[in-house]
């Protein structure tokens, strides 16, 4: 398979429209460090068979743009069916279903409180009725029903935590609010593992570390005070539903173990020190083996 990363940021992207932190203005001093909203696009083993989508962010019509491997074919008019596998319902994942309206078709994988609030509290299904015909799946739990088979991939869910967007605070709890992906080639043999949003580093989590080759995690804080500090928040990295890399709490000790060949940070805040690439903490990652992933970069498994 093959993996593009279509964006390193979280919520907000970098520059985020109305902050003028370190981060932001240091990406508005130099492109390079611009980063859009978090997201994958996957491509299965038939070059013949589509690509799908991993979240469908607000730079989604961009980010699509901006990869010549998914625009429309020269040849063929349209781009006729979109296929998107959510993570989460978080505005930062989801709002480029309504930017997708175009389509003929949406394909949408999630997990059920993930459909739930998109129809219930977001009406994604009345607003798009008049454009689009959305098709909903059921996105399947490792070891609970067999894998979904997309473009020839297998993609399950890995549930993480109940961490539920801020616009449904008030739903029900359910371990499938947020999930990791897992996306296995079985012509390669490689897998893997995109998780933007770590509340825990469960047991469960942790063995699915130790069979992926590829491991895309949270890395939206460098450490545990960072939201505090920088005023963006009362509450910690943890308390936010996001593990920092460093500290005590850090996901990084425990990324450096597993060994998968790839293993990278994505959805970067923009208070995030690594937003900057001549921080010292990159320096101290690579010394682990840990990366911070690029905007546009192409990983084959
Ligand atoms: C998150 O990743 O925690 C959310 O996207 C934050 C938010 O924008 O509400
Ligand atoms: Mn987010
Ligand atoms: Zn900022």
């Amino acid at each position: 398979m093959q993996l593009r990363i279509l964006g390193t940021a979280a919520g907000g992207g970098l520059p985020q429209w109305n902050c003028a932190c370190p981060g932001c203005a240091g990406a508005r001093r130099d492109p390079a460090r611009r980063r859009l909203h978090d997201g994958l696009a996957f491509h299965g083993p038939d070059p013949a068979s589509s690509w799908f989508l991993a979240n469908a962010t607000p730079d989604i019509a961009e980010q699509l743009e901006s990869h010549p491997g998914l625009r429309p074919e020269a040849g063929q008019d349209r781009t006729p069916v979109v296929r998107v596998v959510l993570t989460d319902a978080e505005l930062d994942h989801v709002l480029g279903l309504f930017r997708l309206r175009e389509a003929s078709r949406i394909e949408v994988w999630a997990t059920e409180p993930v459909r739930r609030a998109l129809l219930t509290r977001l009406h994604l299904a009345d607003v798009l009725d008049p454009y689009t015909r959305l098709a909903w799946h059921d996105l399947p739990s490792t070891g609970q029903a067999p894998p979904a088979d997309i473009a020839g991939l297998r993609v399950e869910a890995v549930p993480l935590s109940a961490k539920r967007p801020r616009y449904a605070a008030d739903e029900p709890a359910h371990p499938a609010w947020s999930v990791a992906l897992r996306v296995h080639d079985p012509s390669t043999g490689g897998t893997a593992l995109y998780a933007p949003a770590l509340a825990t580093w469960s047991d469960a989590f942790d063995k699915e570390t130790a069979r992926a080759d590829c491991l895309l995690l949270d890395g939206t804080f460098l450490d545990e005070d960072e939201p505090r500090r920088t005023g963006i928040s009362e509450r910690t990295a943890s308390g936010m539903g996001h593990l920092p890399v460093e500290g005590p709490q850090g996901t990084a000790r425990r990324l450096h173990r597993a060994a998968a060949e790839h293993r990278y940070y994505t959805h970067l805040n923009n208070t995030n020190p690594l937003t900057d690439p001549a921080d010292p903490a990159h320096e101290r990652l690579a010394g682990l083996g840990l990366r911070v992933a690029a905007e546009r970069m192409l990983i084959t498994l």
